[in-house]
């Protein structure tokens, strides 16, 4: 199993921004948008046989966490105005203090990055996506993995602590900078290149 985490460090927790607005009044929405759309879409069909995990740390209702779970996914569309609808509406539930589906695949909770790192350690090696780390083409990686990686903005000095309590690893994708939902396509590749 893959799965990816990703932290939006301005993403919306809210719920009532703009469709028009994605990238402005909702933090960034648009770059975890297509984060989602690397991690899930293949040319005709969906990669089941994977996990991504938003952070949400943006907003007045901080931090929040939606799980996108492949194989209960139903209604996503490549489009970044559907996919923001149906967070959207995810955002907009009454949460208690457990994680509550929104919607087919999609599930809602109050975590932040701790708790999901906390709740991950049992699901495979956690590692750093992060450029100044071991060439991924050089060491082996394990089935089981989760990809931990910044959204249009690096981890934070905390957030790289917390990640380190759980993650021994940082690996490299390449030698320069790449977007988010790019990261994610290139270690799909990885994957997809050794089995
Ligand atoms: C758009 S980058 C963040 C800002 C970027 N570091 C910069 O200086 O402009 C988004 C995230 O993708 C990951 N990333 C980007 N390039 C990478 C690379 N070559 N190897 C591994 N991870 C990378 C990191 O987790 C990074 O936080």
């Amino acid at each position: 199993m893959r799965r990816f985490v990703i932290v939006g460090h301005r993403a919306s927790t809210t719920g009532d921004f703009k469709l028009d607005d994605i990238c402005g009044g909702a933090g960034r929405l648009d770059v975890l948008i297509r984060c989602i759309n690397s991690s899930f879409f293949l040319s005709h069909s969906l990669r089941r046989d994977v996990e991504a995990y938003l952070i949400l740390q943006g907003g007045d209702d901080a931090p929040k966490t939606l799980r996108f779970k492949g194989d209960e996914l139903r209604y996503l569309n490549p489009d970044e105005r559907s996919t923001a609808s149906l967070m959207r509406n995810a955002l907009l539930k009454k949460l208690s203090d457990s994680e509550i589906k929104a919607s087919p695949g999609i599930y809602v909770s109050r975590r932040g990055l701790r708790d999901v790192l906390s709740s991950l350690s049992e699901s495979g090696e956690i590692v750093y996506l992060k450029e100044e780390g071991e060439d991924i083409r050089r060491t082996e990686l394990p089935e089981d993995i989760v990809f931990v990686l910044g959204d249009d903005r690096d981890l934070s000095e905390e957030e790289e602590q917390a990640l380190k309590e759980h993650a021994d690893r940082s690996l490299c994708l390449g030698p320069i900078s790449y977007h988010s939902d790019h990261c994610i396509t290139i270690a799909h590749n990885e994957m997809d290149r050794r089995v």
